[in-house]
């Protein structure tokens, strides 16, 4: 999705979206007081901010991320926040050099960018100790076919040309239903599942700008797919137009959906 200011913003306001979801995540997969974590993709920091919330001043956070950019605006927000126990690397996760003591190896919409997740999983879980928790959080696309409606155009349209851009830039658009099978081939405990997606119905939602956002965002694939035009997307007037078709069919939106999977390595 870039890596500019404006997709920091983007990643920052997806996180307030979803920051309950992750949270609940996060205490389901056992990530508690001392722990050294993983986190792989920081990106702005979202995830690390709540591990470090998790582990306490007795623990600490790694997070890595490709975009050294990106950690910059990491660090500075974990500074302010007062967290002495995150560190910020910029790095390939898949070729990394880490050690191996982690008590936990966290991601979220990560697994989804890599050619091969499960082996991206494997290689990532080298780095736990025995006994480690492996606990990945991912979007998934298909279960947009329910809230496709004749009464939403608008969101119909948006569901298509955001997954069509999706899998056009080779992301994994149904990594969250993918997740038991990247487990499993990766030679992993099977994992305890959920699913989750934030939906918005008030007029208030922050949700229907943060979807512009996106959609301003992904705005030049949408084009040089040639998915849409930007009259058609018209982006500026977008989060106005989808709390307007909520509100005359009465149909909440769904933001993309979660599915979390953790598991415990044996001991
Ligand atoms: C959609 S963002 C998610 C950021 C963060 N996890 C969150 O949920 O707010 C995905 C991040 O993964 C990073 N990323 C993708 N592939 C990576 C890799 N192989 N190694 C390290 N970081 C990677 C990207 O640079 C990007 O910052």
């Amino acid at each position: 999705m870039g890596r500019s200011e404006s997709e920091t913003d983007r990643l920052i306001e997806q996180s307030v979206l979803y920051d309950d979801v992750t949270r609940r995540f996060l205490l389901r997969s056992g990530i508690t007081k001392g722990m050294k974590v993983l986190d792989v993709g920081s990106g702005a920091g979202d995830v690390a901010l709540t591990l470090a919330e998790f582990v306490g001043p007795e623990g600490k956070v790694v997070g890595v991320d490709l975009n050294a950019d990106i950690l910059e605006t990491a660090k500075t927000r974990a500074d302010a926040a007062g967290y002495e126990n995150t560190e910020f690397i910029a790095g390939d996760t898949r070729t990394l050099e880490l050690p191996s003591d982690f008590d936990a190896v966290v991601g979220r919409l990560v697994l989804m960018y890599m050619a091969d997740p499960a082996e991206a999983l494997q290689h990532l879980t080298t780095h736990l100790r025995p006994g480690g928790i492996a606990a990945f959080q991912e979007v998934d696309f298909s279960p947009y076919t329910a809230a496709v409606h004749p009464d939403t155009p608008l969101i119909n349209d948006l569901v298509d040309w955001g997954r069509t851009v999706f899998e056009r830039s080779g992301a994994h658009v149904e990594m969250g239903m993918e997740l038991y099978k990247a487990y499993v081939d990766a030679g992993l405990p099977e994992p305890s599942l959920h699913f989750e997606a934030p939906m918005g119905g008030p007029e208030n939602w922050p949700g229907y700008a943060y979807l512009e956002n996106s959609f301003r965002s992904i705005l030049p694939l949408i084009e040089a797919y040639e998915i849409a035009t930007a009259e058609e997307v018209d982006v500026d007037t977008l989060a106005a137009r989808i709390q307007a078709e909520v509100s005359a069919s009465k149909r909440p939106i769904m933001l993309p959906p979660h599915i979390t999977a953790h598991a415990t390595l044996p001991s």
